[in-house]
């Protein structure tokens, strides 16, 4: 009989061989979610033998997983802030990157009284979920235009027990309400022609919708500007080298105090502004 060591060696391999990124890590994280453990649990049992129903279980996982499908799909949730969230393929995989977004957002509304918020381009719903969650006073609501991926921020608004508003409303017709506290997004920045540079992972599998920069960016600089109450800010991830340009563009568009934040590993990946006063 398999035991969990024999298990995680072969795993191991077995990813390396198709070319996987940390495949111990990921290994480890498969076999622990196969048996319901922590990883630390694995370790302490080394000798284990696996059920067979438990190394079905596991080989489906891993078979998933040299594929080439994200681990997070594999896993099926993912950690987000204080939240672990439900993850598929109708939604991009909350990054950390965008934690920074969340905190920056949270900043900006530290000392308001129940602000106003409005997430555009949901997705899993990760954004707004843990401003709702870290900040209870605050009234969110989050659009997205794909319905898909509404129905995944629904299941994590009642998975998380967080009311939040949902609407399928399309950015390019304009912001849903105005006399916003604070818009925010993490739209699809990734150009065409960037495409084929990025990692398989990430294009075979998450949506394209989610990808693919049509002009969004300049779009919610122009509609928040009318959207928000004078004052209000807009809170933008942008792509890795872009920070600069969106900066400009807020400029150009009125907002003053454009502020630009490094994530955790140290690259500009958040602009701010504040709409202009009345
Ligand atoms: C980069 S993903 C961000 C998802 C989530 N906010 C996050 O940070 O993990 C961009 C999202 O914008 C949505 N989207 C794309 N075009 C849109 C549009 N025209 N109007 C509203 N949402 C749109 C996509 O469906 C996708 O969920």
């Amino acid at each position: 009989m398999l035991t969990i060591g024999d298990v995680l060696r072969r795993s191991t391999d077995h990813l390396a061989a198709r070319g996987a990124e940390q495949p111990r890590l990921h290994a480890e994280r498969l076999l622990a979610h196969a048996l319901a453990m922590e990883r630390v649990e694995l370790y302490m049992h080394l000798d284990r033998p696996l059920a067979p129903a438990e190394l079905d279980a596991a080989r489906a996982l891993l078979a998933r997983r040299a594929q080439g499908e994200p681990l997070q799909y594999v896993l099926g949730e993912w950690g987000f802030r204080r939240l672990t969230l439900r993850v598929d393929r109708r939604a991009l995989i909350p990054r950390p990157e965008t934690e920074t977004v969340v905190e920056r957002c949270l900043a900006l509304l530290a000392g308001s009284d129940a602000p106003r918020v409005l997430d555009v381009g949901t997705g899993s719903g990760a954004i707004a979920l843990a401003i709702a969650d870290e900040l209870s006073a605050a009234r969110v609501t989050a659009i997205d235009v794909s319905e898909e991926a509404l129905g995944l921020a629904r299941e994590n608004a009642a998975r998380t027990g967080i009311a939040v508003e949902l609407i399928q409303h399309d950015l390019f017709a304009g912001l849903p309400g105005n006399g916003w506290d604070l818009v925010v997004a993490n739209p699809p920045y990734v150009r065409d022609e960037e495409l084929a540079t990025l990692d398989a992972g990430v294009v075979d599998w998450e949506p394209g919708l989610a990808l693919v920069e049509r002009g969004h960016t300049e779009a919610l600089a122009r509609e928040a500007v009318r959207a928000l109450r004078p004052g209000g800010a807009l809170v933008l991830e942008t792509h890795e080298g872009a920070a600069p340009r969106v900066a400009a563009l807020l400029e150009a568009h009125g907002y003053a105090g454009v502020v630009v934040t490094r994530d955790l590993a140290g690259r500009d990946r958040v602009v701010e502004g504040r709409a202009p006063a009345a």
